[in-house]
């Protein structure tokens, strides 16, 4: 992801603040995006404490079938990205499972430790679910703010 784009969601974050904001900027979906909710989070950017555990859901509708799904997950800190360690993509369909059928909707329920040692620091997270075919259904950008 370009530098310029990050900066450009902390601005757009920053400048919304406690007005009404996106909880998130699509970064190419392919699906369609019916839900997007972090736990405790409806204005950008999240606060997350340390430790913690948090929930990600999504309901979409994906344009396309698809054998396997992979949950691809960085984060940016000051322009630099790093792999964040991400979790299987079929086994976190709700009452669902994978291959994906195109047109059926899918809820994909991720919990993600939020481990002490992390350093308390400003991040853009960049969520993806992308395919065997690297055809990417989700793909959202989000700001957090470690505490
Ligand atoms: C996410 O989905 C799970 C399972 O349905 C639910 O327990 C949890 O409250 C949801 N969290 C959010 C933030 O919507
Ligand atoms: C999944 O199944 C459980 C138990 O049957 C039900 O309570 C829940 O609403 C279902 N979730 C979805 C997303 O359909």
């Amino acid at each position: 992801m370009e530098g310029q784009s990050v900066l450009t969601l902390l601005l757009l974050a920053t400048a919304l603040g406690g007005a009404v904001a996106t909880l998130y900027q699509d970064c190419g979906s392919t699906a369609e995006i019916q839900d997007f909710t972090i736990s405790d989070c409806d204005v950008p950017p999240c606060v997350v404490p340390r430790p913690s555990i948090y929930n990600v859901n999504i309901t979409f509708t994906p344009a396309s079938d698809a054998t396997e799904l992979n949950t691809i997950i960085e984060a940016t800190i000051l322009g630099d990205t790093f792999p964040w360690p991400g979790p299987d993509g079929c086994s976190l369909l709700e009452n669902d499972s994978c291959p994906l059928q195109a047109g059926r909707q899918y809820k994909y329920s991720a919990i993600m430790p939020v481990l002490e040692e992390y350093p308390a620091i400003s991040v853009v997270v960049s969520w993806k679910l992308q395919d065997e075919n690297d055809v990417i259904h989700f793909c959202a950008l989000f700001p957090i703010v470690l505490v």
